[in-house]
Parts: C-alpha cells; sequence; structure tokens
C-alpha cells in the first residue's frame, strides 16, 4: 500500500500519471472518496500517463466516457448515480469487460460487484486546505 499527499490538484494529477505508467491493458482502478475528493482529478492523471489527450470530465449524465490513447481505450466509468449495478452491466458490459484498455470506476464502493478481482484501489481523503491523502493498494 503507497500514501501519496497530494497539495495541489497537479500533484494529485501527477500521482494518476505515475500509477497510469505501472498499469498494463487489461487493468482496472477502483476510486474512492467523497464528492470533491479529486476522483476525477486523478483520472485526468491516468489518461496523461497513457498518452491521452483528450479533456477528463465527470461521466455525470452519460455512464461512462471513453478516451482513446495510444496505450489503449480507457473506459470511466462514475457510479454516483447509478441506479443498480445490473442496470450498470446491462448498459455497459463491453466496456466494463474491455480487456484491451484500462478500466476505470469512480464511486467503485456503490456497487464493488462490478470490478474486476485485481483491480487497484486508489481512495482520496479531502483533508482541506487542498491538500488530499491518496491511498493506492489493496
Ligand atoms: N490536492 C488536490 N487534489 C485534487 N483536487 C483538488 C486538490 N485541491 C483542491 N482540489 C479541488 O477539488 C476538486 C476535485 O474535483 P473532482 O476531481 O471533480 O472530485 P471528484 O471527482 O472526487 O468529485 C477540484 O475542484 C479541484 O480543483
Ligand atoms: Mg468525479
Amino acid at each position: 500500500m503507497t500514501t501519496i499527499i497530494a497539495a495541489s490538484p497537479e500533484e494529485t494529477i501527477a500521482a494518476g500519471r505515475a500509477l497510469a505508467g505501472r498499469l498494463s491493458p487489461g487493468s482496472a482502478v477502483a476510486l474512492t472518496g467523497r464528492l470533491g475528493a479529486g476522483k476525477t482529478c486523478f483520472v485526468r492523471g491516468l489518461v496523461e500517463g497513457w498518452g491521452g489527450a483528450d479533456a477528463v470530465t465527470s461521466p455525470t449524465f452519460t455512464l461512462v466516457h471513453e478516451y482513446p490513447t495510444p496505450r489503449g481505450p480507457i473506459f470511466h466509468f462514475d457510479l454516483y448515480r447509478a441506479g443498480s449495478a445490473e442496470e450498470v452491466w446491462s448498459a455497459a458490459q463491453d466496456e466494463l469487460g474491455a480487456a484491451d484498455g484500462m478500466l476505470v470506476v469512480e464511486w467503485a464502493d456503490r456497487f464493488p460487484e462490478l470490478l474486476p478481482a485485481g483491480a487497484v484501489r486508489v481512495g482520496i481523503d479531502d483533508e482541506g486546505e487542498g491538500r488530499r491523502v491518496i491511498t493506492i493498494g489493496s
């Protein structure tokens, strides 16, 4: 388990970038942390880390965003408003099962059964004044 203190959004992005460098296609990242903790910010780093150029925003009104990168597509879910695991699964089973890219899920703890067993867990705690504690690992 690794703990990183991020004193700014840029440092949270850098932490995402560093993790992406250690992930291969077929991997999954389960993000937890309250609203505004910095989950989407961290995903920005994951996408940058694989060389993606697209702007990363929360998939709030669509279930999943797909970002193409040179290392494979990144599928970005946000389960905050999802009604049930079944609903998510039936709407996006191709993306959830994609073996050629990275699966990233915000609010992963809402429906943990949707994440593959080997998902890397990333928790972000907001300690105020721009300071975040990022815990990577199980
Ligand atoms: N160290 C930090 N890391 C990440 N975000 C931070 C940090 N300090 C302040 N922020 C702010 O917190 C907010 C995080 O938003 P976002 O990444 O969308 O959170 P979430 O996806 O967890 O709801 C942004 O407005 C960002 O500027
Ligand atoms: Mg978000």
